[in-house]
C-alpha cells in the first residue's frame, strides 16, 4: 500500500542533528540506499510516476538526485540526463544560478540533451527551499524540454519550497513520497 511504502521509506531515512552545521537537521538517505527492498520499492513508485506522466527522459540533480533517478530511467526504459554543478559537463551547456542559504551556485545541463518538447520527470532526494529545483526546471525549459513532474523523496514543508517555486511549477506535478 501507499501508506506502507511511506512508512518503509520514512523508517530508512535518518535524522542527523547539527549536520553539516549547527541547527540544521540533515536527512541521511544512506540507510534507504543500503536496503534493497526499500530502494527497489522507491524506484518502482518513481517509475510509475514516470510512466503515468508520459515522460521520455528522467533528469537527476547532482549528487543525490543522480542515485535515485538513474535506476528509475533504466526500469522505465527511458534515457537519463544529469543536471550538474558548474564546470562538470563538456561541450555547450545552459547555466543557471540559484540562491543558497549563503551566496549562490550554478547548475548546468548540456545543450542538445533533449528533443524539442520532450516530456521530462525531474528527480531529487530533498525539496528544501526550492532553489535547486527551481533552477533545474528553468534549465529543462531552456533546453527545450517540457518538465511534467518533480518527484522528491522528502519535502521539508516548513522551508516553503513549494510556495517559492510558484510559477516554476506550472504544468509540473510535484509529488513527495
Ligand atoms: C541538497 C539536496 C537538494 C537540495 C535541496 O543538495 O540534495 O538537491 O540540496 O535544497 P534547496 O531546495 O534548498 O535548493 P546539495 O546542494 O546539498 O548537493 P549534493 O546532493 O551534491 O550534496
Amino acid at each position: 500500500t501507499e501508506a506502507g511504502l511511506r512508512e518503509l521509506l520514512a523508517s530508512r531515512i535518518r535524522d542527523v542533528p547539527d549536520y553539516p552545521q549547527p541547527g540544521v537537521v540533515f536527512k541521511d538517505i544512506t540507510p534507504l540506499l543500503a536496503d534493497p527492498a526499500a530502494f527497489s520499492a522507491l524506484t518502482d513508485a518513481l517509475v510509475e510516476r514516470c510512466t503515468a506522466l508520459g515522460a521520455s527522459k528522467v533528469a537527476g540533480l547532482e549528487a543525490r538526485g543522480f542515485i535515485l533517478a538513474a535506476p528509475v530511467a533504466v526500469r522505465a526504459g527511458v534515457g537519463f540526463v544529469p543536471i550538474r554543478k558548474a564546470g562538470k559537463l563538456p561541450g555547450e551547456v545552459f547555466a543557471q544560478s540559484y540562491e543558497l542559504e549563503y551566496g549562490s551556485a550554478v547548475m548546468e545541463v548540456q545543450q542538445g540533451a533533449f528533443e524539442p518538447g520532450e516530456r521530462v520527470l525531474l528527480v531529487d532526494d530533498v525539496l528544501a527551499t526550492g532553489g535547486t529545483a527551481g533552477a533545474a526546471l528553468e534549465l529543462l525549459r531552456r533546453a527545450g524540454a517540457v518538465p511534467v513532474g518533480l518527484s522528491v523523496l522528502l519535502e521539508l514543508g516548513f522551508l516553503g519550497g513549494r510556495e517559492r517555486l510558484g510559477g516554476h511549477l506550472d504544468g509540473v506535478e510535484l509529488d513527495a513520497l
